[in-house]
């Protein structure tokens, strides 16, 4: 699976009632340093040491606190709140918030959503070194490791109390070098295969994966070659196919787009990434590229940041990137049963989808026309022709949704050998 960087994450900070909540304004800080987004969820107690007001300021975000606001969505708030999340960071943790973990208890936002999550958490413990040391926080230690959390700290050191010993906040820096190494392995907690699903739909029982979005390929630390995705249809994609009841794996390029609900996300930067993130996913019963994927990368990105310099611009020189719509058609042994393309063309829509069906030995193209004025790229619209080997159908301009259901539909009866 591709590690996610810091620079993209999206990190949930659970800040615990502690002396060293104030550590923890410095914790966003350097997050976002680094280039994370930085949402903050507050208990009670954590408001008696630090102010809501200064974690919005630092994270640039409204804080939660409150398990029952009303949301601009639903109202299931510490479930969206996880789920936009990557990380969740719990720092401080006190003794009594790990003892909430342990057992699962959830009366409040930061513990419900502790509990609701479908992300891994990485805690800071934080307190008195007898509350550190006592066997019923040690036990809870064992029990939340057991359970895939993962931990930070305490470290040794002289406590507000005056004593002398583990209990101390791991340091904000340490703490973002645990982040870093936490966002290396997969950070979603997989629910057993088919629970959660909708039961009795088209796609039940069925694996699929889409790719979506752009990719990024790096010219040097700061700059990139990218496209216009904005990764709507193909995160509409894996929305409808998780409704019909396939378990989906969306590997999304960089995108605003929040994770469609029940989809596993693999978040991947470069069509590399993107390529090896897809095989891992694989078998699967249906592909869908939807990606926009940059067909060339720098050839030598520079590792660090190119300066001006007097004599004229730097060239760059490109090289192909790996196309992985055709090398998963062109699988052997774990091929999906149907494998879909996209084909974005300005001209010659239908002769240039045909090519590409063939070239890349794909069973359906989605073609649309991405001409200027057109306004796929971004649009919350689009117009497809979908082209297969015994013929091609033309849909009307519709939303990107109905595409996606659309498609889904289309992909049920291929797969199920209906008309
Ligand atoms: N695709 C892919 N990997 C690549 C390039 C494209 O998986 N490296 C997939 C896209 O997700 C899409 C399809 O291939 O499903 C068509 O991509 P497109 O960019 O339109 O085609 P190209 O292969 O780039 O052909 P051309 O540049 O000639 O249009």
């Amino acid at each position: 699976m591709t590690a996610q960087t810091l620079a993209s994450a999206r990190i949930l900070l659970i800040i615990g009632g502690g002396v060293a909540a104030y550590k923890s304004l410095d914790l966003i800080r350097r997050l976002r340093e680094r280039g994370a987004t930085v949402r903050v969820a507050m208990t009670a107690a954590a408001q008696r040491f630090v102010t809501p007001l200064s974690a919005e300021a630092l994270s640039g975000q409204p804080v939660r606190a409150d398990l029952f606001a009303p949301t601009e969505q639903s109202g299931m708030g510490h479930i969206e709140f996880s789920r936009e999340a990557d990380l969740l960071v719990v720092a401080p943790a006190t003794a009594d918030l790990i003892a909430h973990m342990a057992l699962g208890l959830a009366d409040d936002l930061a513990t419900t959503t502790l509990l609701a999550t479908d992300k891994r958490a990485l805690v800071a413990p934080a307190m008195n070194l007898r509350m550190w040391l006592h066997p019923a926080t040690q036990r809870n230690v064992a029990t939340l490791r057991g359970d895939g959390v993962l931990f930070v700290g305490p470290d040794d050191g002289e406590m507000a109390c005056g004593e002398y010993g583990p209990g101390r906040m791991a340091e904000p820096l340490a703490i973002v070098a645990a982040v870093e190494r936490a966002l290396q392995a997969p950070t979603v907690l997989p629910l057993p295969p088919g629970v959660g699903l909708p039961r009795g739909g088209a796609l039940a029982g069925r694996r699929v994966v889409v790719t979506s979005g752009p990719t990024y390929e790096p010219i040097d630390p700061v700059r990139f070659l990218g496209n216009r995705s904005s990764g709507r249809q193909g995160h509409a994609i894996a929305e409808a196919a998780r409704a019909a009841g396939a378990e989906t794996i969306l590997v999304s390029g960089p995108t605003a787009l929040a994770d469609p609900p029940g989809v596993r996300v693999v978040r991947v930067e470069t069509a590399r990434e993107m390529r090896d993130a897809t095989i891992a996913a694989l078998p699967a019963d249906v592909f869908v590229a939807a990606a926009a994927v940059a067909d060339w990368r720098v050839e030598d990105a520079a590792e660090e940041k190119i300066k001006k310099r007097g004599d004229g611009a730097p060239i760059l020189r490109l090289v192909e990137n790996p196309d992985i719509l055709a090398e998963v058609s062109a699988r052997r042994g774990d091929r999906p049963a149907l494998v879909v393309g996209f084909a974005a063309e300005t001209q010659a829509l239908i002769d240039n989808a045909r090519a590409k069906l063939k070239r890349k030995g794909c069973d359906l193209i989605v073609a649309n026309r991405v001409a200027i004025g057109e306004g796929t790229f971004g649009g919350a619209e689009n117009k497809v022709t979908i082209v297969a080997a015994d013929g091609i159908e033309e849909w009307p301009r519709m939303g990107k949704t109905e595409v996606a259901r659309a498609l889904v539909a289309l992909v049920a009866r291929k797969l199920t050998g209906a008309p």
